[in-house]
């Protein structure tokens, strides 16, 4: 059937290694053969309205929120906001005065993002929901609906769709800002660079081997870890971490590259791994290699992974260059497949981490 593991060992591989085809899908559900966005025009009209944007959104869902606030913020010149749920379920922050809410769930039944909801609705405000199931709680309650189109999700751990809620967001923004005449939402090319991005997935995904001996020789012990990054490569830190605890019950924090020294660098002892993540931004590149060195100089284990186009290192694991828009999507790969790994070798069920469910629907 559609949802069977085939010859996969776990389910979450299998979506790994489906995200270049959900990218793909993404190109052909929101733009048409000319590169032209087919976006739901009731809902461009309604963000073009908006003062401020609120993403609210738990788990993984929220860390893709990050990544497509980069986008939203570049192309539509619209603040955006993002709230954990089941902390914004206790009370909202002062609103601006035209807000608008992005409900960010896979299954579109998380509890807590319900019932942030439920008072976006008793405020009468405008919202819209972009979720993996059609029909879900999140995606009726909502004012308006944004598909990812992933197909089913059925690993405990997101993968395709912390990817695909990215990309789906890449289409409102760049759709809202042509809507507003924003130069740089003209400019920027999604529909090829999203095109490029499916090609980077790809040829990440055939360095499995590489990665596979990666973990083995420096995460199959340890009891924590640490991602660090800056800008868009610190957002990915955070989804790299939670992907790692999820599943391999590592502890690990995902972190801002250049907050290290200010305290949690004490953690850092002989052979703690410390993974680094550097896109192709220069301003930042040269700065998060130095973070590295800090950790190595105190004895850590680092692992680099590097855009390509950056300086790099004999071991560091290189992601074919993508629009910086983007990077989240493509830098995300290889910790999804560090993940993957850390827990395999360790002999732990990849699919079903204990004390975890894929839809919680309690608060
Ligand atoms: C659960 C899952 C997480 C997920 C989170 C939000 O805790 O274990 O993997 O990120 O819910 O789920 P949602 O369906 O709202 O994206």
């Amino acid at each position: 059937s559609d949802i069977g593991k085939g010859t996969y060992p776990f389910y979450m591989l299998k979506e790994i290694d489906e995200q270049p085809t959900v990218m793909r899908k993404l190109i052909s559900t929101y733009a048409d053969e000319n590169g032209a966005m087919k976006v739901d025009a009731e809902i461009v009209k309604a963000v073009q309205e908006a003062d401020r944007i609120y993403i609210i959104a738990a788990g993984t869902s929220y860390n893709a929120g990050f990544g497509a606030k980069i986008m939203l913020e570049a192309l539509t010149n619209t603040p955006v906001e993002l709230g954990v749920a089941s902390e914004w379920g206790y009370g909202m922050p002062l609103l601006s005065k035209k807000p608008f809410f992005i409900f960010l769930s896979q299954s579109g039944e998380t509890a807590d993002s319900r019932q942030v909801l439920v008072k976006v609705n008793e405020l009468g405000l405008p919202s819209l929901t972009v979720t993996n199931v059609p029909g879900s709680t999140l995606s009726r309650e909502a004012t308006y609906t944004m598909l990812i189109g992933a197909g089913p999700e059925i690993a405990v751990a997101s993968t395709k769709a912390y990817t695909g809620q990215i990309a789906t967001l890449a289409f409102l923004a760049k759709a809202v800002g042509e809507a507003d005449g924003k130069e740089e939402a003209k400019e920027f090319e999604l529909v090829k660079e999203l095109s490029l991005v499916a090609q980077s997935i790809e040829a990440t995904l055939s360095e499995k081997e590489k990665i596979a001996q990666i973990v083995k020789e420096n995460l199959l012990t340890t009891r924590n870890a640490f991602y660090i990054g800056r800008k868009q490569d610190y957002f990915v830190a955070m989804e790299a971490s939670l992907k790692l605890k999820e599943i391999s019950y590592v502890q690990c924090e995902g972190f801002a590259a250049g907050e290290l020294k200010h305290g949690t660098i004490s953690l850092i002892e002989k052979d703690t791994p410390v993974l680094a993540l550097i896109s192709n931004n220069p301003e930042v590149a040269a700065h998060t290699r130095g973070n590295v060195m800090e950790t190595v100089a105190r004895g850590s284990s680092a692992i680099v992974i590097v855009e390509q186009g950056q300086e790099r290192e004999g071991d560091d694991i290189i992601v074919n260059a993508v629009h910086p828009y983007l990077s989240a999507i493509s830098m995300v790969i290889p910790t999804q497949l560090i993940a993957y790994e850390t827990s395999m070798q360790r002999g732990l069920d990849v699919d079903k981490p204990r004390n975890l469910a894929k839809a919680v629907t309690v608060e």
